[in-house]
C-alpha cells in the first residue's frame, strides 16, 4: 500500500468539510475520488498533501505517518500534486516550465523523468517546446502542469480535476495520455466530477458526498451499482 488515509476530518475555520474519510491506494493503481462539486474532493487532496492539515485522522505514505507535514516535505518524499488551477509560468517556454519542475528522485522506485520522456507522454508539448506558457490553450496548459509535476519524479501523483473546462476532444487526448502515464508505472489518485472520464482510467473508485465516503469498490462494482451512479454521479 503506497497511500493510506484513515478517518480524516478537515475544516476551513469553523466549517467542517471532511467527516471521516478513509481511502487506500496500492502501488501502480489508478484510484478515483468521484462526486459532485463541493463534496470535498479537493479538500481531501489538500489534506493528504499537507496544504490544509486535517484536524483528525492520519495519512501514511509508504507506511510513514506524514499527517500535517509541510507540503514541500511531502513532495520530497515522492508525492506530486497537480492542483485544479493550472499554475504554469506564462513568461517561460514549455521546456523551461518543465525544467523548473526538476528535482531529484525521492526513492529508488521513481523514474528519473527527462523533458523528452514527458514529450513522449504528451507529444503535443514537443511541438510547443519554445512557446511561452501564457500562449497555451487550456488543454496544453493542463498537460504542461502534469508534465512539470512528473519532472519532480513522484511515485504517487494526485490529480485534481484534470478534465475540467476542456473540450471533449481534448479530454479524449488527455485520457490516452494519463493511460500512458499509468503504464509507465506511476500510481495515481484522480479527483473528478467527470465520472465517465475517470472510470475509463481507474481500477477502483471512491464516491464522496458531504465529506463522507458513500461508496468504495472496483470500477466493475461501481458500474453495477445503479443507485450510487444515479444518486451521486448523474451517470
Ligand atoms: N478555503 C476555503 N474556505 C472555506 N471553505 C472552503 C474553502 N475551500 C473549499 N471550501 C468549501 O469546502 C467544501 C468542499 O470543497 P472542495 O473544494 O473540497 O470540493 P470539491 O469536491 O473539490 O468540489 P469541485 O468538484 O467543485 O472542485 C465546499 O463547500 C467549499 O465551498
Ligand atoms: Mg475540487
Amino acid at each position: 500500500m503506497i497511500l493510506e488515509v484513515q478517518d480524516l476530518y478537515t475544516s476551513y475555520g469553523l466549517s467542517q468539510i471532511l467527516f471521516g474519510i478513509s481511502i487506500t491506494v496500492d502501488e501502480g493503481e489508478c484510484v478515483s475520488l468521484l462526486g459532485r462539486n463541493g463534496v470535498g474532493k479537493t479538500t481531501t487532496l489538500r489534506s493528504i498533501m499537507g496544504l490544509t492539515p486535517p484536524r483528525r485522522g492520519t495519512v501514511r505514505f509508504r507506511g510513514q505517518d506524514i499527517t500535517g507535514q509541510p507540503a514541500y516535505r511531502i513532495a520530497r518524499l515522492g508525492v506530486g500534486f497537480v492542483p485544479e488551477e493550472r499554475r504554469i509560468f506564462p513568461d517561460l517556454s514549455v521546456r523551461e516550465n518543465l525544467e523548473v519542475g526538476r528535482k531529484a528522485a525521492a526513492t529508488s522506485h521513481a523514474t528519473e523523468w527527462t523533458v523528452e520522456q514527458v514529450y513522449d507522454i504528451f507529444p503535443v508539448l514537443a511541438n510547443l517546446n519554445d512557446r511561452k506558457g501564457g500562449y497555451l490553450s487550456g488543454g496544453e496548459q493542463q498537460m504542461l502542469t502534469v508534465g512539470r509535476t512528473l519532472m519532480g519524479n513522484p511515485d504517487l501523483i494526485l490529480l485534481d480535476e484534470p478534465s475540467e473546462g476542456l473540450a471533449p476532444l481534448v479530454v479524449r487526448d488527455l485520457s490516452e495520455q494519463i493511460q500512458r502515464l499509468k503504464e509507465s508505472g506511476i500510481t495515481i489518485l484522480l479527483c473528478e466530477q467527470n465520472a465517465k472520464f475517470a472510470i475509463a482510467l481507474s481500477d477502483r473508485a471512491y464516491v464522496l458526498e458531504k465529506g463522507q465516503v458513500r461508496f468504495s469498490g472496483t470500477i466493475e462494482d461501481l458500474q453495477g451499482n445503479d443507485e450510487i451512479r444515479q444518486q451521486y454521479l448523474a451517470l
